[in-house]
């Protein structure tokens, strides 16, 4: 029987088969006919065999040892939070995110960091030219103690030169542009995605390098490659922001040694990028003084506080169907609450023009800013400001009653610290002590009452 000698992959999901056509996973995910690409099957590549298990025994778990140290702090206190306390010795970490955004600026200030705690850092860049890296690096302020730079994008070449180098992180920016030369197809691959994942997987944890990949997204929003790459590393960070925006956010979205749940906040500034320790005083920064349709909201990002400005401009609509704008909130759901605005509290903004913004470029996507969004329409609408030192927090329901949500007391501790003098809060949420004076609600009316009555 002949031997099968290549096989037709999707570039999207990794499918494979000997026949050539479409993909039948992703046609029946998304309805999408994605053509399979033609891969020679070459040796099976080395990487195949992750290290955590090559050559290892089954253990009493009681046997199993815990080694201790292997984490090291890069001193980025918002990057070691979002790794779950620091980088872990051997470990693959995987940093997504759209081209722009600032991931090869955030590598390059951990490698200077790391070059300071755990030299040598080698850094491969396969994207740019030593020079523009050297140039980023300059207008950085990185010296370059401890740290390699190298534009290569010849992984096996990297892997040659590990043994004289020993670095104790390797970036490698990024996994879509390093191939391996014995796989034909081209970088950016599938198969080439995946095999070099692999390769990187076992020499990371072969020789306990602490590894981060840069790695693209696409449109859609998904780090582009195989999701096999994903579920190979054992952490996944999304690099997120708006061009126009300085703010940056460093989101765990896989973390295997620490919690998903924790963010990383940035600002790009002409340095490079700068830690913000407290967002939101960085949103608030600009807030205007007893301006309508301006509230105050806090998100709760994972364990953190955020504390957010909704804007809301509600304007007689000039002609035509009137026009919803929503920026930084779910559009449906803004609809959804003017809606209710409108039928429960008896606000007649169904023929008015209503844009909303979360200021500075922050995102809203929690039902507990709900209430915010419908005060901050309202305000605008009745042209009365709501008082600068209080905060809205609650859910609203179809039928205008506001709903109790959760983690109340630290987002009332955020704007406690803050100077926020009260806060309007649903009326399940009244319960225990609480870090600022509250007045709870039941339902929207309520809440137009105790705010703009
Ligand atoms: P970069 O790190 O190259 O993004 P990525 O690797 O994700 O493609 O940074 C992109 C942008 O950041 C670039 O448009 C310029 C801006 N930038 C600053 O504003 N300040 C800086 O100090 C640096 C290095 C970049
Ligand atoms: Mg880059």
């Amino acid at each position: 029987m002949p031997r099968v000698t290549s096989v037709h992959r999707c570039q999207q999901c990794g499918f494979a088969s000997p026949k050539p056509g479409t993909c039948p996973d992703c046609k029946r995910a998304s309805g999408e006919l994605v053509p399979l690409v033609e891969e020679r099957a070459g040796p099976v590549p080395s990487g195949r065999r992750a290290a955590v298990t090559a050559g290892t025994r089954p253990l009493p778990l009681k046997d199993v040892v815990m080694e201790r140290g292997d984490r090291v702090l890069t001193g980025i206190a918002e990057l070691d939070r979002v790794l779950g306390g620091g980088v872990v010795r051997g470990s693959l970490v995987l940093i997504g995110g759209d081209p722009g955004v600032g991931k090869s600026t955030l590598v390059l200030q951990a490698a200077r960091a790391l070059a300071r705690v755990a030299p040598p850092v080698l850094y491969v860049s396969a994207e740019e030219s030593a020079a523009q890296v050297k140039m980023r690096a300059d207008r950085l302020g990185i010296g370059g103690d401890g740290l390699l730079l190298w534009a290569e994008s010849d992984l096996s070449a990297v892997q040659a030169e590990l043994g004289g180098v020993k670095p104790r992180t390797l970036i490698v920016d990024s996994i879509q542009t390093v191939f391996l030369p014995e796989l034909e197809s081209a970088p950016g691959s599938v198969a080439q995605v995946r095999e070099c994942g692999a390769r990187l997987m076992t020499l990371a944890k072969g020789r306990g390098i602490a590894t981060f990949l840069v790695g693209h997204v696409t449109k859609e929003g998904a780090l582009a490659g195989p999701r096999v790459l994903e579920h190979l590393v054992d952490t996944v960070l999304y690099f997120e922001g708006e061009h126009h925006h300085a703010y940056r956010v460093l989101r765990a979205v896989k973390n295997r040694f620490g919690s998903t749940n924790e963010i990383g906040v940035f600002e790009m500034a002409t340095g490079g990028l700068v830690e913000v320790p407290n967002p939101s005083g960085f949103f608030l920064a600009e807030r205007p003084a007893d301006a309508p349709g301006s509230v105050i909201v806090a998100a709760l990002e994972g364990t953190r506080p955020m504390l957010l400005e909704l804007q809301a401009l509600v304007a007689r609509a000039s002609f035509g169907t009137p026009r919803r704008t929503v920026l930084g909130a779910d559009y449906n759901r803004v609809c959804l609450l003017l809606a209710v605005l409108e039928k429960r509290a008896g606000l007649p903004i169904g023929s008015q023009d209503v844009f909303v913004n979360v200021a500075g470029g922050g995102r809203v996507v929690e039902p507990a800013a709900d209430l915010g969004i419908v005060i901050a329409a309202a305000s605008s609408y009745l042209e009365r400001p709501v008082a600068g030192d209080v905060l809205v927090l609650g859910e609203v329901g179809l039928t205008g009653e506001v709903r109790a949500v959760s983690g109340v007391e630290p987002r009332l501790r955020a704007a406690a610290q803050l100077g926020f003098r009260s806060a309007i809060v649903p009326r399940g949420n009244t319960e225990g002590a609480l870090p600022l004076p509250v007045k709870g609600v039941g339902s929207v009316s309520d809440a137009l009452g105790a705010l703009l009555g």
